[in-house]
């Protein structure tokens, strides 16, 4: 397995200053963008300098942000009709300069695929779009290269645990000398909220709609059902790590029905109750034993070289740590050396748009910072 390469976030961002102040163009205009510029909007308010907004943009249109007010433009976006043809707003990347920041807070793999051409250009990537770094291993190799390469930095702290400090503590350990030995973790908010909301009398579709319309499920939940979601996430961690898995190497075992896995677009809401008998019956098993369901992500790295990466639902003893939390918290076991019997544990809400928006806030500001 080949190490992943991440650039130093100093060195970094002395290579891609520039004579122009930096400026802030924003991808998606959905949950998280939206409490991306309200994160924004309230920071200025408060007198922290933020770079100003050279355009806003969806997949519909794109606009300059003329009046300086980016709220405006965030509502003219989200009333903008669809495009008629073929729109491609991301090339309008053309016109940032080096040292800008794109936000990338669409869940698009056709965005997702411009990450290293950007920065390759010296633009700097901020993400919560997880298909940059959690796809396929050529695109998060392509995407470390060209931090290298054009001395820009990629905010990623957006992606997994919506800015809980997982990778920051993972980079962290390995710059300290550590090798990784295991991680295992409750990953998605979505999932933790509804397994811990399940009580095996009300249906579990009634719970799954609840979740996509407070903003918790992927735009389309069968991405978090069908554990899609979860794989890319260990797939981030596991390259933070310095662990080339691909995604092949995760075995996922999907909540979804094959009928529910493959309705179209319109009928997934119809077809949710496909979900209900299955996990009534995943949970009485699991009540039998007094154990808790949750779905968990494993990674496990053997002195030997072998590793073994799963994803799916698992029956939790009351004791393991895992099994703890409540709401949409993500909670992490890391194995290190130096945490070799006891792992570190990292707990915290890892959903919604409020706290995503604010880890790319974050992401941004240490940008600016030159952190
Ligand atoms: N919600 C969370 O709790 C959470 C947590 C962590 C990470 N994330 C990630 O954050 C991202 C956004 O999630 P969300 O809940 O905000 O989704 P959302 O509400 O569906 O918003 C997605 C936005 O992306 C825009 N978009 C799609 N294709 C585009 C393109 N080619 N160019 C520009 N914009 C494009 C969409 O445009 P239209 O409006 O025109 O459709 C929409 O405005 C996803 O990658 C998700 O995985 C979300």
């Amino acid at each position: 397995m080949n190490n992943v390469v991440s650039l130093p976030l100093p060195a970094a961002v002395a290579a891609a200053r520039t004579a122009h102040p930096p400026r802030i163009a924003l991808l998606g205009t959905g949950n998280v963008g939206g409490a991306f510029v309200a994160r924004c909007d309230a920071l200025r308010a408060a007198g922290v300098p933020l770079p100003a907004f050279a355009w806003l943009s969806n997949s519909r249109a794109l606009d300059p942000c003329v009046d300086g007010v980016p709220g405006l433009a965030l509502e003219r976006l989200r009333a903008a009709p669809p495009h008629p043809g073929p729109w491609s707003p991301w090339v309008e990347a053309e016109s940032l300069r080096r040292g800008d920041i794109l936000v990338d807070a669409s869940a698009s793999d056709l965005v997702a695929g411009w990450h290293g051409e950007w920065l390759a250009r010296g633009i700097h990537v901020v993400t919560a779009n997880k298909l940059g770094a959690g796809a396929d291993g050529e695109r998060a190799r392509a995407v470390a290269r060209a931090q290298l390469e054009g001395g820009a930095c990629y905010g990623d702290a957006a992606t997994v645990g919506a800015g809980l400090p997982l990778l920051r503590s993972i980079r962290d350990l390995r710059a300290g000398g550590d090798r990784i030995r295991a991680i295992a973790g409750v990953l998605s908010g979505s999932l933790a909220w509804l397994f811990d909301r399940y009580d095996g009398r009300r249906p579990f579709s009634g719970f799954v709609r609840q979740a996509r319309d407070a903003g918790y499920t992927e735009p389309d939940p069968r991405e978090d059902l069908s554990g899609e979601d979860v794989r890319r996430k260990l797939l981030i961690l596991a390259r933070a790590a310095g662990i080339a898995l691909e995604a092949r190497e995760v075995a996922v075992e999907s909540l979804l029905t094959p009928a529910l896995a493959a309705a179209s677009h319109d009928a997934v809401d119809a077809a949710l109750g496909d979900l209900d008998a299955p996990l009534r019956a995943r949970y009485a098993a699991a009540c039998k034993r007094s154990a808790k369901l949750g779905f968990i992500a494993r990674l496990q790295c053997n002195d030997d070289g072998g590793i073994r990466a799963t994803v799916g639902p698992e029956a939790l003893d009351g004791a393991d740590p895992l099994a703890a939390g409540a709401g949409t918290d993500n909670r992490v076991a890391i194995w290190s050396d130096r945490y070799r019997d006891q792992p570190l544990l990292i707990q915290g809400p890892g959903a919604g748009a409020g706290v995503t928006a604010a880890a790319l806030v974050d992401d941004l500001l240490r940008i600016v910072a030159g952190r």
